[in-house]
């Protein structure tokens, strides 16, 4: 599948022009487009079945992406503000840590309406809307799960210091990207990132495991031109949620080595 040139410079014509609190616009997708989101979606909805954890089971089956075309961005942001009065914002390409944060505290995520091609389906660090959708738009149905993007929103807008920033990026990273959790005595997935990839979602349990606790993720390196070699699994949802809300809690505004240093601080 090939994104004609001029469809993608229209996307981003559109995403330039929008602003804040306008209902994102209508965006045209090709019938290629259409299949290679059905295929994906299919094959992961499979995937997610037997692998995701059983809050996003729940949280997609409020949501109801459609199968067999891409959505509009609109429409999820429609149905995710009823829920729990999050909207999603069009943007192209990855953003900035601050830009990408920031609006997560005031219940703005922002979302690329862009499918990439094929070959990159796989596996790609960059997002498009089948990540955003699948993997993050999902789960923010979920209340709780939407306060937890909200509480990365505003610890990063509160953070004092770069290196705090960026271990709650990281702390993202392990949890709102790639984490798992532990269910029925199995590793299930919670992340975005895994729950929108074939790939990740195939592979993962091959990955190092180790127990999720904070300080070790704060410490941890992201390497996201892969598929990560190191996850950690938490005992269950609410215990991660818990545990990163403590540490997003207390930490703002202290120095982040010092904190590490200080487990149960
Ligand atoms: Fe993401």
């Amino acid at each position: 599948m090939r994104v004609d040139r001029d469809v993608r410079a229209e996307r981003q014509r559109v995403c330039r022009a929008y602003r804040s609190g306008q209902r994102p616009p209508h965006f045209v997708y090709s019938s290629d487009e259409d299949s290679l989101w059905s295929s994906v979606f299919g094959a992961l909805g499979e995937m997610h079945e037997e692998l995701s954890c059983a809050k996003y089971r729940s949280a997609a089956r409020l949501v109801r992406l459609p199968t067999h075309q891409v959505p509009q961005l609109s429409e999820v942001s429609r149905t995710l503000h009823s829920l729990t009065g999050f909207e999603l914002a069009p943007t192209i390409g990855t953003l900035p840590s601050r830009l990408f944060y920031g609006p997560l505290a005031h219940g703005i995520l922002n979302a690329t309406p862009d499918v990439r091609p094929v070959a990159e389906q796989s596996f790609s660090p960059d997002p498009d809307i089948i990540h955003e959708l699948v993997g993050h738009a999902v789960m923010l149905a979920d209340p709780e799960v939407a306060e937890l993007y909200r509480c990365f929103g505003r610890a990063i807008n509160d953070a004092g210091s770069a290196e705090l920033s960026s271990a709650i990026a990281r702390l993202f990273w392990f949890t709102m990207e790639v984490g798992l959790v532990v269910e029925k005595g199995c590793p299930r997935v919670f992340g975005a990132a895994i729950l929108s990839s074939v790939a990740e979602m195939e592979t993962f349990a091959h990955a190092e495991l180790r127990e999720f606790q904070v300080d070790d993720v704060i410490a941890g390196s992201i390497d996201d031109g892969m598929c990560q070699p190191v996850l950690y699994v938490a005992d269950s949802v609410g215990y991660m949620i818990d545990e990163v809300r403590r540490f997003l809690a207390t930490s703002v505004g202290r120095d982040v080595r010092g904190l590490s240093s200080s487990p149960g601080s």
